[in-house]
């Protein structure tokens, strides 16, 4: 069954064809009203679960319309408000759905959650977000670099900031895409070593560099995100600002970088924490057709899920 749990747990040939059907897809959506439906209504008949344990605005809209435009339907559901949240097990839950529906999407908190749904459920599941990944905003995010700057193969990517769930699933392209990896941040909050580890087994380049400016010399791509995840304990904030402030992607530190290097979020972004307005507003940021590419890369996504 192809489920869609990590970047590096997806064979790369089989990320590769992802990437290449979202692209022509997106061509052929060219201008269309955003709920005019595909021509070839790949998921006609079929329904899918998109369950959301964290809030979402990106994740939860780009899935809804991806599916309808695919000729699908879809429904959200809060975890909360299912038995889910209730001490309904994941197991069972998962037993429970595959009856209903074909294709199951999860945003959760802890990784394992995820991996029980996808142990116990008979239809697909993809990965929404958990504390430790974010594979689907990776994919987008992978789209978007190369619809601007062609392939990513090569290239120096650095991440300033937290080494949180985002980062991750970046080093896991990093080691499936091979190109070069830089992480710039408190050592507090450096990326978890199993990924780093991994990605350098696949061959590529990961670098740890405290110093920001020097981190991000001949970068290609320069990304963040928030200083404070949604399973990150409030009351650490004030700390974590203090140990981040000087990884703030701001004009600086873009002008250290190569001219024409392009800025992501995956957002949502705290405009004037982790990267002033000047750069996210700016000529070299590319965040909007980021968020624009959720919507491709996961129907490629569902498509690839689901073998239509
Ligand atoms: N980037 C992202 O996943 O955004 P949401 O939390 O709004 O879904
Ligand atoms: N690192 C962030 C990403 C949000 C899309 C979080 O987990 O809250």
């Amino acid at each position: 069954m192809n489920h869609f749990l990590d970047i590096h747990k997806t064979p790369r040939d089989e990320l590769r064809a992802i990437l290449d059907s979202a692209r022509s897809m997106k061509d052929t959506r060219n201008g269309r009203p955003k709920a005019a439906p595909d021509d070839d209504q790949p998921l006609a008949g079929r329904m899918v679960a998109l369950i959301f344990e964290k809030p979402s605005t990106r994740t939860r809209v780009s899935f809804d319309v991806g599916v309808r435009q695919m000729g699908g339907q879809s429904m959200v559901l809060s975890g909360s408000e299912m038995q889910l949240g209730h001490g309904e097990t994941i197991a069972d839950t998962a037993r429970v759905l595959s009856r209903y529906v074909d294709l199951i999407m999860i945003r959760t908190f802890d990784e394992s959650v995820l991996e029980e749904m996808a142990e116990y459920a008979t239809v697909p599941v993809i990965n929404g977000l958990t504390d430790r990944t974010h594979p689907c905003q990776i994919m987008a995010d992978l789209l978007t670099f190369e619809e601007h700057r062609g392939p990513i193969k090569g290239r120096k990517v650095v991440w300033s900031g937290d080494g949180n769930n985002v980062c991750s699933s970046f080093l896991h392209a990093a080691g499936q895409f091979g190109f070069d990896f830089t992480f710039t941040g408190p050592v507090q909050l450096d990326p978890e070593m199993e990924f780093v580890g991994w990605a350098r087994n696949q061959g590529v380049n990961v670098t740890i560099e405290r110093d920001a400016a020097k981190a991000v010399e001949g970068a290609d791509l320069i990304v963040t995100d928030t200083w404070v995840s949604m399973h990150d304990a409030q009351s650490a904030k004030e700390r974590r600002h203090n140990m981040l402030r000087p990884y703030q992607v701001n004009a600086k530190l873009m002008a250290q970088a190569k001219p024409d290097a392009l800025f992501m979020h995956c957002l949502p972004a705290h405009r004037e924490e982790e990267v002033t307005s000047e750069v996210m507003d700016g000529p070299n940021s590319v965040v909007w057709d980021e968020a624009e590419n959720r919507l491709h890369a996961q129907k490629a996504v569902m498509r690839w899920c689901l073998g239509v």
